[in-house]
């Protein structure tokens, strides 16, 4: 639900091109042959030593030197050693090829980081904040859900930082079945939500509660990696320390940057005395306070509030809060984007919509399907859908992603979110089912 999707224009970056690779592999190999060469060397002489280096040779004719160096065999050879295509890994397609678990390890108690590799070392590119979509066979259905990455674009490997939630069927699934070496297939990647489409300034502040730390977690990484000129302000609210995803992490970021600090809110003040007999006992700790986020705290804390950009996730009202305290304190909302992946089994929005739902029945067409059955007036589409084996993916199940789009062509719905819908869209009658309820005689169509 990012509040402004303005592409940036200030934000590719650029030490992920080609260009600073082949620059890299250049220097040494210049740098070598001078510290080998006890004469300086003339413009003359620099081919021959480049010749020398990479031949190997012990000669010191340098009639067979320049001989060998104006063979264009070697520039070529040199040239195509630097700018050589295979020195950039192929990117990762989800259609193609699967994802395989390469390690798991907890994070807190309810909560586990996934790593994978592509089945063919290809590396992952994507948007800093985006998400995969996962396809997950449990007891012979797939079900397909959306899962936030927290690690940085343009490496090998991919993390899934997912917590647990009651009742969290694919969540908890993953966390009791999936080991190292099984394989996954994925869907895309995807996401509005991210530092590279959002444009923002330099000062930022990360704003997030609980899982919601894991699109911003990678926001953080990537920004400290690649723009050294990053002013990072990182707020994350949880319940005790204990409960804290990356606390680690955060703590090593922090060592390694003057430019990154971070201000842990903890709910919980069990938990905030414990964690303050850590700092006192000079045991590393992040700087922390006790409390709920509130315009106060956030005043106090932030005081250049109004010359940063936002990136915000958590639950949805904790998103809400932040968001009126933003309001309050007359923050330009152009630079407030947000996002929340709320988990499925824990959805206050479905569960809002849900509670609209009478004992009336009405009918649900789907001819593409041959569904023609009756279901309960004011029931999420999505359910309906899927209760009747219409083939809907309904990945985040929280009007984010856009992955359970279909076309309403008769009757009509009641709609919470069209977030990733274009204007055109909307007016063809396309909605979200997972944030549509079915308000009376309904036809739909998959595309
Ligand atoms: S399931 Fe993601 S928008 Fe509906």
């Amino acid at each position: 639900m990012s509040s402004s999707n303005t592409p940036s224009s200030t934000l590719s970056p650029p030490v992920l091109k080609p260009l600073k690779l082949n620059s890299k592999l250049q220097a040494p190999t210049l740098s070598t042959l001078k510290l080998s060469t006890p004469k300086p060397a003339s413009p003359k002489l620099t081919p021959p030593k480049l010749n020398f280096a990479l031949g190997g040779s012990s000669s010191t004719n340098s009639a067979k030197l320049s001989s060998k160096l104006a063979t264009p065999k070697l520039n070529l050879s040199l040239g195509e050693t630097i700018t050589k295509p295979s020195l950039k890994p192929a990117a990762w397609s989800p259609s193609t090829t699967p994802l395989v678990l390469v390690k798991r390890a907890l994070e807190t108690h309810d909560s586990m980081s996934f790593t994978f590799a592509a089945a063919d070392q290809a590396q992952f590119d994507f948007k800093p904040g985006q998400f995969v979509t996962l396809a997950v066979n449990i007891d012979g259905k797939t079900h397909y859900r959306a899962y936030s990455i927290s690690s940085v674009p343009q490496q090998k490997q991919l993390r899934l930082t997912i917590k647990r939630v009651p009742d969290g069927l694919v969540s908890n699934w993953l966390a009791d079945n999936l080991t190292i070496g099984d394989s996954l297939s994925a869907l895309n990647i995807a996401g509005q939500f991210n530092s590279t489409d959002c444009a923002h300034k330099s000062k930022l502040l990360l704003i997030s509660a609980g899982c919601g730390i894991t699109p911003v977690m990678s926001i953080a990484k990537t920004l400290l990696a690649h723009n050294s000129d990053a002013d990072i302000e990182f707020l994350h609210c949880a319940r005790d320390k204990d409960n804290v995803i990356f606390h680690d992490e955060m703590q090593t970021l922090l060592a390694q940057h003057k430019n990154f600090n971070v201000q842990l809110l903890l709910e919980n003040s069990d938990g905030f005395a414990s964690y303050s007999a850590d700092v006192n006992a000079g045991n590393n700790a992040l700087s922390h306070q006790t409390g709920m986020v509130s315009t106060d705290v956030i005043q106090q804390l932030y005081p250049d509030l109004n010359q940063r950009t936002i990136f915000l996730c958590g639950p949805v009202g904790f998103m809400k809060a932040v968001e009126n305290i933003a309001q309050e304190s007359d923050f330009d909302m152009a630079n407030f984007f947000q996002e929340s992946f709320t988990p499925a089994a824990d959805n206050t929005q479905q569960d809002q919509i849900s509670s609209g739902a009478t004992e009336t029945s009405v009918m649900l067409h789907v001819p593409d399907f041959a569904v023609e059955a009756e279901v309960i007036q004011g029931s999420l589409l999505l359910d309906a859908l899927e209760k009747h084996g219409v083939p809907v993916i309904g990945a985040c199940r929280a009007g984010v992603c856009g992955s359970c789009k279909c076309k309403v062509t008769k009757g009509s719905v009641k709609s919470t979110s069209t977030e990733t819908l274009t204007a055109d869209e909307i007016e063809q009658g396309f909605v979200l089912a997972c944030s549509s309820t079915i308000e009376g005689d309904l036809a739909v169509a998959l595309s």
